[in-house]
């Protein structure tokens, strides 16, 4: 047994899915640096890696805030506890929370094969830039930069999209993006 695991502590979100009007709002931008924002992030991550999924936005969990949380890159099982209960560990984790993000660059195209929590069983390739310069915040308002590449960078554009009220749905073309809006409108109200 590795005793190296990394046991996750935060409470599940509920997570909005599409249309919640919510996710279609411009996020505003965090201005308090405190222990809420703080938990805030944790309970995001923590929700982020039980989905899983590799990016949550703020929004996403009902918050019209500019925050998101990532991680492209982690290892993670499922354990039953010793209550009997499953469990998500990590053996393996970088987590980034972006507050107040700006891109500043962007650099070249790529497309991916996308999906979202909040579009549940929907996965399209969406173009992207393929590089990006962004400026944020991070958790104790200190300003950062970083420069992304492939997957932190589509990925950051992908929640980055969300603070501006776009689902990535919104990036396909009319006929898909028509087909999809039908389609999630229909399953809300079964
Ligand atoms: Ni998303």
């Amino acid at each position: 047994m590795n005793l190296d695991k990394y046991k996750l502590s935060g409470s599940e979100l509920p997570i909005s899915t599409y249309p919640d009007p919510v996710l279609s709002k411009v996020a505003e931008p965090v201005t308090a640096f405190n222990k809420e924002l703080e938990k805030l992030a944790e309970d995001m991550l923590f929700t982020m890696y039980h989905a899983p999924g590799i990016g949550l936005a703020a929004p996403q969990i009902g918050k019209s805030i500019r925050l998101f949380v990532l991680d492209v890159d982690y290892e993670r099982e499922v354990i039953t506890n010793s209550a009997g209960k499953e469990e998500v560990r990590l053996s393996e984790f970088h987590p980034l929370v972006f507050i107040n993000p700006i891109i500043t660059g962007k650099n070249g195209t790529t497309t991916h094969e996308e999906g979202c929590l909040s579009v549940p069983g929907v996965y399209e390739e969406v173009k992207r830039n393929k590089s990006i310069h962004v400026k944020y915040q991070n958790l104790k308002g200190e300003a950062q930069e970083i420069e992304a590449h492939d997957m932190l960078a589509i990925c950051i554009q992908h929640e980055n999209d969300h603070l501006d009220g776009v689902v990535f749905i919104e990036r396909l073309s009319n006929l898909k993006k028509n087909f999809y809006k039908k389609k999630m409108a229909k399953e809300k109200l079964q």
